[in-house]
């Protein structure tokens, strides 16, 4: 809250706590010309109801004061009017939590930290805190079961963006992943796109008019830098193996029409700040996903 917000809510808060005490005090005076308590008071209803002058009990009163009473001690306390004597805030309670979440799990994930991605990946509680760690941070991006969607790769059928490596797999999780094909419409002209895309299709065994696959064939030298002369992509800087149809963003003539002419630029975040232990047992999640023979 802005500190003009503060002050106002402040002020508001120390009129309120005065006026509910300033309203039972009221409340409890003596009316001029009213009996005393316990006694009848003077008129009367329908012939012969009475009312007696009956005040709260006392100790209903107290309980009131009581109530403002409270109000005051824990606006002295905690943050409210002013800042609080014991220091309490949202901030410090938040990090304190998770200090003791941290002193609590850790040892449970770095009682993994010796073994190889590859020996945990096939041990069931290993792969099992993997899999939770998974559901907390990678699914909104991977899917629930790691299937991914256009633009966010597949993690489970063994073919790679950067390589399946344990070491390949840590290196994407812990420093993030970018990869960048540049739009080529421009260059290549609607025709070249076309031929282009063409040949992309014949890659991954699709049958194609053969004059096109070998325009298209010819223009692949643009293409050739990254993807490599074979089509078959390069793990260093995570441009696609366009041979396997397998697909990050769609294998569709249209879907393919775009990539060449518009670009693509995937991007996956850094998981630094989850620590070497979880990504080690997230790691081994991930491997044991594309190699079910070592999967428990
Ligand atoms: C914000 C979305 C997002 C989140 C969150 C995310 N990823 Fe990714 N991830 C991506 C994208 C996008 C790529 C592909 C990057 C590219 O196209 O170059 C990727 C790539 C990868 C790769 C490389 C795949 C390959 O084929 O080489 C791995 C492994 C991976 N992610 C694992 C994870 C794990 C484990 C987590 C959770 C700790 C995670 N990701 C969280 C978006 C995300
Ligand atoms: C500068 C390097 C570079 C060049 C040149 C390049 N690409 Fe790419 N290409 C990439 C990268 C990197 C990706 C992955 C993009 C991502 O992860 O978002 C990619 C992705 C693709 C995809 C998406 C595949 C899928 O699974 O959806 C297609 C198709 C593609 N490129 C075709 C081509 C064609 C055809 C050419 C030549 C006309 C070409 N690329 C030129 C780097 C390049």
């Amino acid at each position: 809250m802005s500190p003009l917000m503060t002050t106002i809510v402040a002020v508001v808060t120390i009129l309120n706590v005065l006026a509910c005490a300033w309203l039972i005090w009221w409340t409890a005076l003596r009316r001029p010309g009213e009996v005393a308590a316990g006694e009848v008071k003077e008129h009367v209803w329908d012939g012969d109801l009475r009312e007696r002058n009956n005040p709260m009990p006392r100790w209903w009163l107290i309980l009131f004061f009581l109530t403002i009473i409270f109000g005051l001690v824990y606006l002295l306390l905690y943050p409210g009017v002013i800042r609080g004597t014991l220091g309490w805030s949202e901030e410090r309670e938040y990090r304190e939590e998770m200090q003791r979440a941290q002193r609590q799990y850790a040892p449970i994930y770095a009682a993994f930290a010796a073994r190889s991605v590859v020996e945990l990946a096939s041990d069931p509680k290993a792969v099992a805190l993997g899999r939770s760690l998974f559901a907390n941070t990678c699914i909104n991006c991977h899917g629930s079961d790691a299937r991914g969607a256009p633009g966010f790769p597949d993690l489970t059928d063994n073919d790679w963006l950067y390589g399946g490596t344990p070491d390949d797999i840590v290196r994407s999780i812990t420093y993030g992943r970018e990869g960048v094909m540049p739009p080529l419409g421009p260059a290549l002209g609607p025709q070249g796109v076309e031929e282009v895309v063409t040949y992309v299709e014949s890659l991954s065994g699709r049958p194609e008019p053969a004059d096109k696959v070998a325009a298209g064939k010819a223009r692949f030298v643009l293409c050739a830098a990254c993807h490599g002369p074979d089509g078959k992509g390069n793990t260093a800087i995570g441009s696609k193996n366009l041979t396997n149809d397998i697909w990050l963003y769609g294998g569709s003539d249209a879907t393919l029409r775009q990539t060449v002419t518009e670009g693509r630029h995937g991007k996956m975040p850094s998981h630094q700040w989850l620590g070497d232990d979880k990504i080690h047992l997230l790691a081994a999640y991930v491997y044991s996903m594309s190699h079910p023979q070592q999967a428990p």
